[in-house]
């Protein structure tokens, strides 16, 4: 087979230079900034993956024939690694998103690595690309593993070979209004997500047939979207880029994970926090009347982290929300992000330092 990739050097390494030098470390966004390498692993036919090989960052060779770009045969991860106060950087619960790739694969019949080969590969990306990860609370470094069939196809068939790609980058806060609260729009005419469709899978087609609803609500100051069921249009299910949660006195819910919904590790990781913390944590089906009800709403997602919904809404009927001090939103985040940066015992044993 032939590489999909370029062996060339990096053409970007001395813009990239530049770009580590003007680094903002104190106002991080989330746009794109190319960090130093990104890891690459092939699989043959026979499925089996090679060695993996750190790159320079740069643009890959792709077959026009590749499955990913006719078919879309192609998975994301989407991961942080975290520096700790002492300066040294961990990751979280990474084997969970191996996990879901290899769930993902399987739907999509590829090729996955093992959940060792995963994690050994994002440790050395991290640690390559180390100078990257901001410092502590100002950031993290976002890494986002990619498997995609990159063997050439022309019939409606898998591809023959696979690729997994690791590329990292340096980021704060995922919403253009920094940590302020959300205001999110339930839309109704568009699901997101179908029943025995890909939804609770981590397909990168799952993303952009909504991007155009998610533009319309923006442009009408909205931060997302939150989409409902696609039968019966009376359930919540979750919005754009990240699940959502509701709290009404000392319970919070989200809605059950039955394959429209992404089974979020953020959201995993928060029903278990939330119980350690003597809240009752409950995944079912939300109707819109009890998001309306709610006290608070935030938002959970490797990107957005813990995000409070300011408010909802719904046939042109804004319903406002609890944020800020005090509130369970608040107690959850302290808590995660204590247990994602080092700073707070992590019982669980989730944190992986590298
Ligand atoms: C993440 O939270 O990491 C995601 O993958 C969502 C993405 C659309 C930004």
């Amino acid at each position: 087979m032939e590489s999909t990739f370029s062996s060339k050097p990096s053409h970007m390494n001395r813009e990239t230079e530049e770009i580590y030098e003007k680094m903002d470390w104190n106002n991080l966004g989330f746009g794109l900034t190319p960090t130093d390498y990104i890891y690459v692993m092939e699989s043959t036919n026979g499925g089996i993956f090679s060695e993996g090989t750190l790159k320079p960052y740069g643009n890959i060779d792709i077959n026009p024939a590749a499955s990913v770009l006719n078919y879309g045969q192609g998975l994301f991860e989407g991961m942080k690694a975290y520096r700790r106060e002492d300066g040294g950087i961990q990751l979280f619960r990474p084997e969970e998103n191996a996990l879901r790739m290899q769930k993902g694969a399987e739907r999509l019949l590829m090729a996955a690595p093992s959940v060792e080969q995963f994690v050994n590969a994002v440790k050395q990306t991290v640690l390559a690309n180390k100078r990257w990860v901001p410092p502590c609370g100002k950031g993290s470094l976002y890494i986002r593993p990619l498997l995609f069939g990159s063997g050439a196809v022309m019939g409606i068939n898998p591809a023959p070979e696979s690729t997994f790609l690791i590329f990292t980058c340096p980021l704060g806060n995922f919403y253009k209004g920094g940590s302020a609260p959300m205001n999110l729009l339930i839309e109704e005419s568009v699901p997101r997500a179908f029943p025995e469709g890909t939804g609770g899978l981590k397909n990168i087609s799952n993303y952009s047939p909504v991007f155009s609803v998610a533009k319309e609500a923006k442009a009408k100051g909205f931060s997302d979207v939150l989409f409902l069921d696609a039968v019966d249009h009376k359930y919540v299910e979750e919005v754009s880029s990240c699940n959502i949660f509701i709290v009404k006195g000392n319970v919070i819910s989200t809605p059950e994970t039955l394959g429209t919904i992404l089974p979020g590790i953020t959201r995993k990781s928060i029903i278990e926090i939330a119980r350690d913390l003597g809240l009752q944590a409950e995944e079912r089906k939300v109707p819109v009347e009890d998001v309306l009800d709610a006290d608070e709403v935030f938002c959970s997602g490797t990107a957005v982290g813990i995000s409070p919904v300011g408010s909802v809404t719904y046939h042109d009927k804004r319903v406002e929300f609890k944020t800020g001090e005090g509130t369970v939103s608040q107690k959850l985040f302290d808590m995660l992000r204590g247990i994602q940066t080092g700073a707070l015992e992590d019982k669980h044993g989730w944190a992986v330092r590298i």
